[in-house]
């Protein structure tokens, strides 16, 4: 099969594609998807880069990408869900003991969990962009932030893969939003059905103070004090960013504790009464059938940035890293 093989940590240049590698093979609840799309996400670089390597250290070679949209080829034995022939997307988690078996390739083994049936409305380009983004969202706003219908919430980053997700699910349980995003990002913020879009470049979300239930950040580190602010009393900061304990210095010393916590597996700290929470996203296939649902139902729909060929994936890299992706990037794998 086609796939793009990493040697090394490093740049983009260290994927390579190859074109006659062995198909994997499905154990028991194993299901064969023939990868017809996947998307670029921000871990997928952080991987490959070396930036994980201290917590998520990987054996070589190593095959990249997390989001798939396909067609089930085989199933294990003691699969019940799919059969071959059905359209599938999902999330694969493929850190599976040092080794990393991900969907930058013509075929992947995920788990049947993992699975949801690709939403009839959607493309399997569309279908691509949405597992991992949407699942951080949903897992992110309702589970760690217990968003309840009416709520306000703040979502940092409102433009990119995560946050465009996150804007349409807190509008979907009736939520009042406000997101961040630069000038040029402004309208598609109100496309979204944002309420109150803010442009990060001209004025901050800390002036809203004390004002938002919750805050998902997308950002990092840099607006965890202004969105604390942002919170009232016993509302909740979910933080996708990684944190590295070496980092925090200056104003940032503030955080170190939290952040050192959170790296030693304390998901959580405190501050006046505000909680600060690290979000790690959990590859299931029923919170995916519950985003099909609202995918179906004209709730929430994917934006893609840029759709690239495989072997155009270090360029897909590149525009990642910079940092301003707008929706997602999609990476047709085959026809
Ligand atoms: N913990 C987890 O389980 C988990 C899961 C998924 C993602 N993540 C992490 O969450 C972060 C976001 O993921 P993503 O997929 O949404 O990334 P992304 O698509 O690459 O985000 C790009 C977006 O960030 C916006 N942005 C950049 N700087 C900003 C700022 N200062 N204020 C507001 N918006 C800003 C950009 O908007 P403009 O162009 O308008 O600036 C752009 O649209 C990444 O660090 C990712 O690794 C963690």
């Amino acid at each position: 099969m086609k796939a793009v093989l990493c040697e090394q940590y490093g740049g983009p240049e260290v994927l390579k594609v190859e074109d006659d590698l062995p198909t994997p093979r499905v154990g028991p609840n194993g299901v064969l998807v023939h990868v017809r799309a996947t998307s670029v996400n921000p871990v997928d670089w952080k991987f490959r880069s070396g930036l994980l390597a201290a917590v998520r250290p990987v054996v070589f070679p190593v095959i990249w990408g997390c989001d798939l949209s396909g067609v089930v080829t085989e199933v294990g034995p003691s699969v019940t869900l799919f059969k071959p022939g059905d359209e599938v997307y999902g999330y694969k988690d493929g850190y599976v003991g040092k080794t990393f078996r991900g969907t930058y390739a013509e075929f992947a083994v995920v788990p049947e969990k993992s699975l949801a049936a690709k939403p009839k409305n959607l493309s399997h380009e569309e279908a691509a962009t949405v597992p991992l983004a949407a699942l951080t969202a949903w897992q992110s706003l309702l589970g760690q932030g217990k968003l309840k219908p009416g709520q306000r919430v703040l979502i940092q980053a409102g433009a990119g893969g995560v946050g465009v997700m996150a804007i349409q699910i807190a509008k979907a349980f009736d939520a009042y939003v406000a997101a961040t995003a630069s000038t040029r990002n402004q309208d598609l913020l109100r496309e979204l059905g944002v309420d109150e879009p803010i442009d990060y470049t001209r004025s901050e979300a800390d002036g809203k103070q004390q004002k938002f239930d919750l805050v998902l950040d997308g950002v990092g580190k840099s607006v965890w004090a202004g969105s604390l602010r942002a919170l009232r009393f016993g509302g909740r900061l979910v933080t996708l960013a990684v944190p590295i304990p070496q980092e925090p210095s200056g104003k940032l010393k503030f955080f170190s504790t939290a952040i050192a916590g959170m790296a030693a597996g304390n998901a959580r700290a405190l501050f006046g009464g505000k909680r600060l929470l690290m979000a790690r996203v959990k590859p299931r296939g029923g919170d995916l059938e519950k985003i099909t649902a609202l995918i179906e139902a004209g709730k929430i729909r994917p934006v893609i940035d840029k759709v690239f060929t495989l072997e155009q994936i270090a360029e897909a890299h590149r525009l990642s890293e910079m940092g301003h992706v707008r929706g997602k990037l999609v990476v047709k794998v085959s026809g």
